[in-house]
This record gives C-alpha cells, sequence and structure tokens, in this order.
C-alpha cells in the first residue's frame, strides 16, 4: 500500500490486515510493548480544518512508532495564501517522510500523493474519511466478533463523507449498509454510478433501517463546510435523529456508533448517547490502533 487516499481504492484484503494488525498493536500496547518502525522519521500533518481525535490519535501514533509529527495548519503556511498544493507537495516531499491531509477537496489529497511521491494519508476531505472507518470495523470487530453477515444502518447525511466511505466498504465487505436519509441527502447519482454493484440500500424509512440493524450509525448533520445550510440542516434531518425507540428494533446486541464530535438531542438523543458511551469512545479510541497500522503498512510500502 503506498497511499490511503480513501476506502474507494482498497481491496477487500487490505482493509482486513490493516484491521488484524491494529488488533495485534492494541493488544501489544495494553502489555507495554511499542514498535518503532517509524524511527528517525518527520510526517506532516497539514489541516485546513479543525480537529481532536485525528490529530491527536496520529501525533501519538507517530511519536509511539518513533517518528515526529508536524503540525502544519494550512492558514500557517503559504498554503493558505493560495500556493498550489503541487507545489507544497513538491517541497514536502523533499523533506519528510509521509503527509497526513485534511481537507475539503479529495482532489487536493490526490494531488499531493502524486507530486508529493511520498505516504500520504486522506484524514478526511469532503468525500471520504477512511481512517475514521478502519477504526469503526476494529470495533466492530471486537464488539460483534466481525462484520460477516452484519447489517449497518447509517441515520441523517448519507451524502457526506462518512455515508460514502461506509458504502465502499460495504461493497469491499459484503456487509448490508441501509443509509436511512431524506432524498435530498442520500449519496448523489454521479456517486451511485461510480459504486456500482454493491449492498448498499437507500431509504428514507429510519425503521426499516433499524430493523434487524446490528450496527447504527451518525454523523453530524453539520459537516465541516456546511455550517451556512445549518438551519436547513437541522430542520430536514429531524426524524433521523437515532434515539432509543430505534435501537429497541436493532438485534439484539447492537451497537451504536458516532464518528465525533456529537451533538446531543440533534443526530442523537442524549440520553442514548450516555447509555452508549462505552461502545462510542472505544471507537474513538481504536483511531490510535488503526492509525498506527495504516502508518506502519505505508512504510513497508514504500
Ligand atoms: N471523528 C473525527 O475525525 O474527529 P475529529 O474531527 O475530532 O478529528
Ligand atoms: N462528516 C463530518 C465528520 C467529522 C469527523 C465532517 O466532515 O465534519
Amino acid at each position: 500500500m503506498k497511499h490511503l487516499l480513501g476506502i474507494e481504492a482498497l481491496t477487500a484484503s487490505e482493509i482486513t490486515a490493516l484491521v488484524e494488525h491494529a488488533v495485534v498493536l492494541k493488544a501489544e500496547r495494553s502489555r507495554g510493548t511499542i514498535g518503532d518502525e517509524l524511527k528517525g522519521e518527520t510526517w506532516a500533518m497539514i489541516f485546513t480544518k479543525s480537529s481532536t481525535r485525528t490529530r491527536v490519535s496520529f501525533e501519538v501514533g507517530l511519536t509511539e512508532l518513533g517518528a515526529r509529527s508536524l503540525f502544519l495548519n494550512a492558514n500557517d503556511i503559504q498554503l493558505g495564501r493560495g500556493e498550489p498544493i503541487k507545489d507544497t507537495a513538491r517541497v514536502l516531499g523533499r523533506m519528510v517522510h509521509g503527509a497526513i491531509i485534511r481537507t475539503f477537496d479529495q482532489q487536493d489529497v490526490v494531488d499531493f500523493a502524486e507530486y508529493g511521491q511520498i505516504p500520504t494519508i486522506n484524514a478526511l476531505t469532503d468525500e471520504e474519511h477512511p481512517c475514521q472507518i478502519l477504526a469503526d470495523l476494529l470495533t466492530i470487530r471486537e464488539r460483534l466478533g466481525g462484520w460477516e453477515e452484519k447489517k449497518v444502518a447509517f441515520f441523517g447525511d448519507g451524502d457526506c463523507n462518512m455515508g460514502r466511505s461506509w458504502a465502499w466498504a460495504a461493497k469491499h465487505l459484503g456487509f448490508e449498509l441501509v443509509i436511512a436519509a431524506p432524498a435530498a441527502f442520500q449519496p448523489d447519482a454521479a456517486f451511485l454510478e461510480r459504486l456500482g454493484e454493491a449492498p448498499v440500500i437507500l431509504t428514507e424509512d429510519v425503521e426499516f433501517a433499524a430493523h434487524g440493524a446490528d450496527v447504527l450509525y451518525t454523523d453530524t448533520w453539520v459537516s465541516m463546510g456546511r455550517e451556512a445550510e445549518s438551519e436547513e440542516r437541522l430542520r430536514i434531518l429531524k426524524p433521523f435523529q437515532i434515539h432509543e425507540g430505534l435501537v429497541k428494533l436493532a438485534n439484539p446486541g447492537a451497537i451504536v456508533q458516532h464518528c465525533l464530535p456529537a451533538y446531543r438531542d440533534k443526530e442523537i438523543c442524549g440520553s442514548l448517547f450516555e447509555e452508549r458511551a462505552e461502545e462510542i469512545f472505544q471507537q474513538a479510541e481504536n483511531r490510535l490502533h488503526a492509525q498506527k497500522a495504516i502508518l506502519i503498512a505505508l512504510a513497508r510500502g514504500r
């Protein structure tokens, strides 16, 4: 694996190998064993959007693997004043060993990988959030034993990065994904055409989506960059909140997942969030373990 630009470009065996390696790394860390596969390296983290989990988990992960992280707020470097991403990539590619990028346009991550010629990780774009999905799959493996034969129900803004990355995961791994979203917030036709044949069902019926689900998943209704649409989004997406009533329709043992940050009583009922905090924050912790597996796979794939 040379880059992680999206779940779209991964194969089922690459996904499974990353999750299985994350299981091992997590167990080793709990025993106090930490490797140094990235010893002496410096990885740049170029972030155009806010972050808590992604930033901290990558900085900690890099440190634990022996590397140094160089956090670059896009507004503090010339990129923020209009220097092209391909020039930024050609400079950094000569100085650092890898790049972790959070931005708006997926093409920027693709261009960075092409021009930088160093391992490049998509740390969230408007198109995909692959690091989050790999941590989610790790959590599903830990909590449910795996994703085979499982039904994942995604509620809310199905056309955001999370909905799209979930759709690619379902296509590659073959589990059932039901996206419950209002028509205006379902993945668009161009995306569905690119996705092609996949076990993904789109519906506006939240009860149908919840029925027999093993994972009830949600994300903010107002993704970063969509703030101007907040009022309209909160109004249209209101019926798509995850609440106790929907959990009752799910399979016994079903888990509630949220990639975070969570907005209580918007996309998830506040009391349900607290009741399920253990499994939701386990998911957040798994960002660290999954991303260490990604970093090692990219270092080995150079
Ligand atoms: N889930 C996630 O990516 O969180 P941050 O935006 O805090 O990094
Ligand atoms: N869809 C959200 C995910 C946040 C982790 C966003 O892009 O803001």
